[in-house]
């Protein structure tokens, strides 16, 4: 299914400060294509330990395409025994370790997209492509697309999404463009919206290193798939299931992702609940981010159950 995997970033400083040794049990909170999981694995159950020992991995991810790819995966990595795959929002982490008893001594969430998504889903993702706009992580339970959302919404609210979720500079020029083009024919594919973008900014950020769509596909990606929320609810349930001593890493890919991650472990840290392992943010190697180009964005933070 999944010719493309994803390649993990900071895989290695994941790996170093989870405390992963035989015998503890782990979540992954978005498997994807099991890049952390498989490694985590090989630490927690390594080859030789008699079952009974091993620790178990517990994998979420919303992808109902996915899923089945990281399966197989897991199966061909030796390691189905070990491994408990939900296909299903981190959101719902805590409902999940209470429905198979899972009392966690690590979690890790590697947030946003997959490579997979942008380069074979055909849901849209990726302005460089040209596919119907609907941008869902799971088509089967989630509502709204890309499109619906772009033909729809009303001026004010396409501008307030592409200002917060994508802190897009140019966002009133924009939503404006689009809302004077779909009165004379929907837009339901991306180059069909990037092609309401370039005329609306101007000449010179049409030539900056980074597209001029970009932000826009962000805010959108988020607005369909509630991303900031998701993560407010998901990592606040991660620290409520953790064991004390329990560690918890967070990689974000966006400012906003990264900002509400921080507020979210000074609260804990301040009502006493967690404590940062490293002060402030772990960011990629140079090589890493020559090897790597999608990693250069990445940051990672990691705290501790008290
Ligand atoms: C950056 S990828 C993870 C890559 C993985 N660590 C690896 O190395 O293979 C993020 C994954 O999180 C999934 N995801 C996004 N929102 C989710 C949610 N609310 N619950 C579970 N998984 C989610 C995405 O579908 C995507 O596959």
């Amino acid at each position: 299914m999944s010719e493309i995997i994803h390649k993990p970033v900071l895989l290695k400083e994941v790996i170093g400060c989870l405390n992963l040794a035989p015998g503890k049990n782990i979540i992954d909170a978005t498997i994807d294509g099991g890049g952390y999981a498989v490694a985590i694995l090989e630490k927690i159950a390594p080859e030789g330990l008699p079952a009974g020992e091993a620790g178990k991995l517990l994998g979420i991810e919303i992808d109902n395409t996915l899923i089945r790819g990281t399966e197989l995966r897991i199966k061909e990595a030796g390691f189905f025994e070990n491994a408990i795959l939900m296909n299903d929002s981190y959101v719902n982490l805590k409902k999940i370790c209470e429905e198979k008893k899972f009392e966690p001594d690590g979690i890790v969430f590697d947030l946003g997209l997959s490579s997979w998504h942008l380069e074979q889903s055909k849901r849209g993702f990726s302005f460089k492509k040209d596919e119907i706009l609907d941008m869902r992580f799971n088509p089967e339970t989630q509502p709204k697309t890309a499109a619906e959302i772009i033909n729809q919404y009303g001026v004010e609210d396409l501008e307030k999404i592409f200002k917060e979720y994508g802190e897009e500079q140019f966002a009133e020029s924009i939503a404006k463009a689009i809302v004077r083009a779909r009165k004379s024919k929907p837009i339901i594919r991306t180059q069909e919206l990037v092609g309401v973008i370039e005329p609306a900014v101007p000449e010179w950020y049409k030539h900056r290193k980074i597209h001029c769509a970009t932000k826009t596909f962000q805010a959108l990606r988020i607005e369909v798939n509630d991303e900031l929320e998701n993560v407010r609810r998901g990592v606040s349930a991660a620290i409520d299931v953790l064991k004390s001593k329990g560690r918890l890493a967070v990689v974000s890919f966006q400012g906003l992702e990264d900002k509400m991650v921080k507020e979210i472990f000074k609260e804990k840290t301040k009502e006493g609940i967690i404590k940062f392992v490293v002060k402030g943010t772990i960011k990629p190697t140079w090589n890493e981010q020559k090897e790597n180009p999608r990693s250069r964005s990445a940051k990672m933070k990691i705290v501790e159950k008290l």
